[in-house]
């Protein structure tokens, strides 16, 4: 999770993985428009505005507008622009903007800091809150929601699917069980519930109601819905050679979509698979910048949420036949 530790601090913080971000990626096309999709506090964005040409731009985009308050010191990076949005409708964005290209892409997946250490945001099982867990106040479901109203087979698949929970059809049943008596309010109350539904041994009940915090906060917010539409659209917004696409990536879910959507665009052969030899000589638009960096045991000393972080980056080959006009950045 990238983000500052604490609020405080944004500009002394190093985000997850930005210095090796920065060395593997190329900043210096002339009047470059890059997005930060999953703008949190800024950190990458603060990151990346330093290694910039002078002409470039970043977009960033953050679904959670209670965190503007902690953007007002931007103001003073002429290079960035905020929209409080989802980055799966990141091209409405641009296009709004008059942009028709990106030339370098980061998504850092997940919550940041100020999720956690908020309580009223309903992230955390480990204080008191509401039981929330939406980025944007403008979805209408929150995990309350999901708990006193999904059957019992919808809410085994969620945190079989999102969490890899393999008790999840006892714990639905008992959900279901209990909320005929008193529905779900609080996150305290949910999490006493589990602790008494999970047995004791194997790292339960810790290892289970993480598993199913996890799950929630993902059907509550769609992220692998997101993160698929966003990868389905965001390769057609690269024309030129070296333009970039990058992910951070917290939990295995998230990264095996990126995993395999990276190994899809950069492959060599588009062969059947029962063709023995490859006859197709095809050119693949990207290839693997790297193909995963892990934090160092230092940046996971210094920031624990930074231990389960994976960075992918692919980069386009050559440029395409077709470019669009390049809108310059303050225009
Ligand atoms: C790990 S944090 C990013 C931290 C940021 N890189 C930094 O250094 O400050 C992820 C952020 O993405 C936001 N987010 C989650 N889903 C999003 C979405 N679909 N669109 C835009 N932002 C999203 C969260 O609200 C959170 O602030």
């Amino acid at each position: 999770m990238g983000g500052a530790k604490g609020v405080m601090t944004p500009l002394s913080h190093i985000p997850v993985l930005a210095r090796e971000l920065v060395e593997n990626v190329s900043f210096q096309s002339n009047d470059g428009v890059y997005l930060d999709g999953t703008f949190g506090l800024g950190g990458h964005s603060r990151f990346m505005a330093r290694e910039m040409a002078p002409d470039g731009g970043i977009v960033g985009l953050e679904w959670d507008k209670r965190l503007e308050k902690y953007h007002k010191d931007l103001e003073k990076f002429s290079s960035i622009q905020i929209f409080y949005d989802s980055y799966e409708r990141f091209d409405f964005v641009l296009a709004s903007q008059g942009f028709q290209e990106i030339n370098g892409a980061l998504l850092d997946l997940g919550l940041s800091s100020v999720h956690i250490d908020n309580a009223e945001m309903g992230f955390s099982f480990q204080k008191e809150g509401a039981l929330d867990m939406r980025y944007s106040q403008d979805q209408e479901r929150h995990a309350g929601d999901i708990l006193n109203e999904m059957s019992e087979n919808q809410l085994a698949s969620i945190f079989f699917r999102y969490g890899e929970e393999g008790l999840s059809r006892k714990i639905a049943r008992q959900i279901v069980r209990r909320r005929k008596k008193k529905n779900f309010t609080t996150i305290q109350d949910f999490v006493e519930f589990l602790k008494a539904v999970f047995p004791s041994q194997k790292g339960y009940p810790w290892k289970g109601i993480r598993r199913i915090f996890q799950a929630l906060r993902i059907e509550v917010n769609q992220e692998l819905n997101n993160l698929e539409h966003f990868l389905d659209k965001v390769t057609f917004w690269m024309f030129r050679e070296n333009d970039w696409l990058a992910i951070i990536s917290y939990h295995s879910l998230e990264d095996k979509i990126v995993k395999k959507r990276f190994t899809e665009l950069t492959r060599e052969c588009i062969c059947p698979r029962e063709e023995p030899v490859c006859q197709c000589d095809y050119e693949p638009d990207f290839e693997w910048v790297k193909k995963v960096i892990k934090p160092t045991s230092k940046e996971m000393e210094d920031n624990p949420r930074a231990a389960s972080a994976r960075l992918r980056i692919i980069r386009r080959r050559f440029d395409a036949n077709i470019k669009p006009p390049i809108k310059e950045w303050s225009s």
